[in-house]
């Protein structure tokens, strides 16, 4: 546990008081490592990513969640993120009022306290933006306002190398995603990467998985956690579906 970068200990998770979404919830992401999490639709995945975040939404019932070592269970999300936990949506929010550009640097600043020079911040984005065959005028754009699926995900990914956390965590960033776009999103998330930092990727289709290395699988039921193993796995579930794990979630 000393060298886990991500501990989640015996996690167990409510909304409105009863209803149980996450039921004794244990996984450790060690530094370096990328792990994936796969599950059928309303298995709870982006509940655990919400809830990693700080989501006020949830009552954790019991269990803890520690990041390097600290227990951040009950930390506000803000203190996260200066951390380095970053969570990129299912579904990003349309923020009208802000640009993409003043968005990224305003957070990169309130993350790192040092306040980012405009013009290095706008060339390093631009210089992202090119790698993510995105056009450069999206940065003047409002976040996400009127953006199509596929843009808002890239815009996440943009987010990701803009930011550069210590642990990522990708909730279907590759949905919605053309075929090209995945390959440019796929090529983003290995640019990320390095052993200094981990990702967890909630996903539903591997080809996301194409450019990087997946150490662990896990598969998600019913707010259990019913199998954790290597790549091996994603195969065994395309080929047989979640039929032989389902039966195996539930409190
Ligand atoms: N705030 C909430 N209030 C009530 N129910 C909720 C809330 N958040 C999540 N749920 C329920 O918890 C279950 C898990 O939802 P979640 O979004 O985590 O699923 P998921 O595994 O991400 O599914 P998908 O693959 O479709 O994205 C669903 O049945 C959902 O309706
Ligand atoms: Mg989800």
């Amino acid at each position: 546990m000393a060298s886990d970068l991500l501990h989640i200990d015996n996690l167990t998770v409510t909304v409105g008081g009863t209803i149980p979404l996450l039921n004794s919830i244990t996984l450790s992401v060690k530094k370096g490592e990328v792990h994936v999490l796969m599950g059928p639709n309303g298995a709870g995945k982006s509940t655990l990513g919400n809830v990693l975040m700080g989501h006020p939404g949830y009552e954790i019932q019991q269990g803890s969640i520690h990041f390097d070592g600290q227990d951040i269970t009950h930390l506000e999300t803000e203190k996260r993120a200066r951390l380095g936990l970053f969570f990129s949506f299912q579904n990003p929010e349309e923020i009208p009022g802000i640009t993409l550009e003043n968005f990224l640097r305003t957070s990169k600043s309130s993350i790192t306290g040092v306040e980012e020079n405009v013009f290095i911040f706008n060339l390093a984005l631009k210089k992202i933006m090119k790698d993510l065959d995105m056009d450069p005028l999206y940065a003047n754009r409002h976040l996400n306002v009127g953006f199509s699926g596929g843009e808002k995900k890239k815009s996440e990914i943009l987010q990701l190398l803009a930011l550069n956390p210590r642990l990522a965590i990708l909730d279907e960033t590759d949905s919605g995603l053309d075929v090209d776009a995945v390959r440019v999103v796929s090529q983003g998330i290995k640019q990320f990467h390095n052993p200094e930092n981990s990702l967890l990727i909630i996903t539903h289709n591997t080809k996301i998985l194409q450019s990087i290395q997946a150490d662990h699988v896990h598969v998600l039921v019913k707010g259990s956690l019913v199998a954790s193993g290597d790549t091996s796995l994603i195969r065994r579930i395309e080929e047989e579906g979640y039929a032989p794990f389902l039966g195996q979630g539930g409190s």
